[in-house]
């Protein structure tokens, strides 16, 4: 066994490069509303990621600095930092663009950004609606948590893939800002996707919590997206009324037919990627290919202009 492989044969960690955080910064002013020309229901289904994510982000970021003096494995610890930097800049440019791009566009988000931010500063706080946990508990809601977002990484991670390999995107001459953004943070997504899981693992998160806690995240993410992607809809006057409204049928028969063309990911496919992730075998680092993250890091415009940070 050489060097290398004994060093591999005692961590926990699956991730196979040093995890750097880029940079980068994203200039939206000439990014039109319908990003997707003529198709301004995918366009704002998309565009909704801008103001679920951050509150997400700087979340994990909260809860993995919690994990961090639980970690003694050292090649995870440095997997784990890697992941907050990514993360904290992933929050950051979906940020400015919810200021610099759809509330430039004059869209309202601050009432569906307020109940997002609600969910990770109430319920899934340290202190679950201002209630205190005994001592004796306070772990195990931490590795709770962290199984939800190692769900919720499963999902990133898919949703990487799909938004790498999407050409009907570049077929429609979608804007090259936005797609970069998309990429550039599915690319990150894939680069990191074993941290979660083998943190999870290793703060003893075992296999029976895994179907509860995809149960949970399928559910809140779909609902979290859609009545977002609603919210944004109902503002946008191109946009009939009947298909905005997240308890028509329209809004929900568009939705597939966008999916079909290639535009959005469909329903079914997204709850047959959330079943994948209750295998026993389920395991991250076959869900996707690190150098495909890389091939696209490697041209994105953003990240090429970004300084790498270790
Ligand atoms: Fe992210
Ligand atoms: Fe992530």
């Amino acid at each position: 066994m050489s060097v290398t492989d004994s060093t591999i044969a005692k961590t926990h960690s699956k991730t196979d490069i040093p995890l750097v955080q880029r940079k980068v910064s994203f200039d939206y002013s000439q990014t039109p509303l319908h990003w997707i020309p003529d198709d301004p229901y995918s366009s704002h289904f998309i565009s909704v990621i801008h103001t679920i994510l951050p509150a997400g982000e700087f979340f994990f970021c909260r809860l993995y600095n919690k994990a961090l003096p639980y970690i003694e494995d050292e090649q995870l610890r440095e997997d784990v930092k890697g992941f907050i930097k990514q993360e904290a800049m992933h929050a950051r440019a979906h940020s400015a663009g919810l200021a610099e791009y759809l509330e430039a566009h004059g869209l309202d988000t601050e009432a569906f950004v307020k109940k997002v931010e609600w969910i990770f500063e109430q319920p899934l706080s340290d202190t679950p609606f201002g209630r205190k946990l005994p001592k004796s508990l306070e772990k195990r809601w931490l590795v709770l948590r962290l199984g939800l977002i190692a769900a919720i990484e499963h999902f990133t991670c898919v949703l990487g893939k799909y938004a790498l390999e999407n050409e009907n995107w570049d077929l429609k001459d979608a804007d090259e800002t936005v797609l970069d953004i998309l990429r550039w943070h599915a690319a990150e997504e894939i680069e990191h996707r074993n941290v979660a899981f083998d943190v999870y693992k290793y703060m003893g998160g075992n296999y029976v919590g895994r179907a509860p806690q995809m149960a949970l995240i399928f559910t809140g993410l779909m609902g979290l997206w859609t009545m977002g992607a609603s919210h944004l809809m109902k503002q946008d006057p191109v946009i009939k009324k009947r298909k905005s409204r997240l308890i028509s049928r329209s809004f929900w028969s568009e939705w597939s037919q966008k999916a079909k063309k290639g535009s959005l990911p469909s329903f079914s496919w997204l709850a047959v990627q959330s079943a994948r992730y209750l295998s026993p075998n389920y395991n991250p680092a076959t869900e996707a290919d690190t150098q495909q993250a890389l091939d696209y890091l490697a041209q994105s415009p953003a990240a090429q202009r970004a300084e790498a940070f270790a």
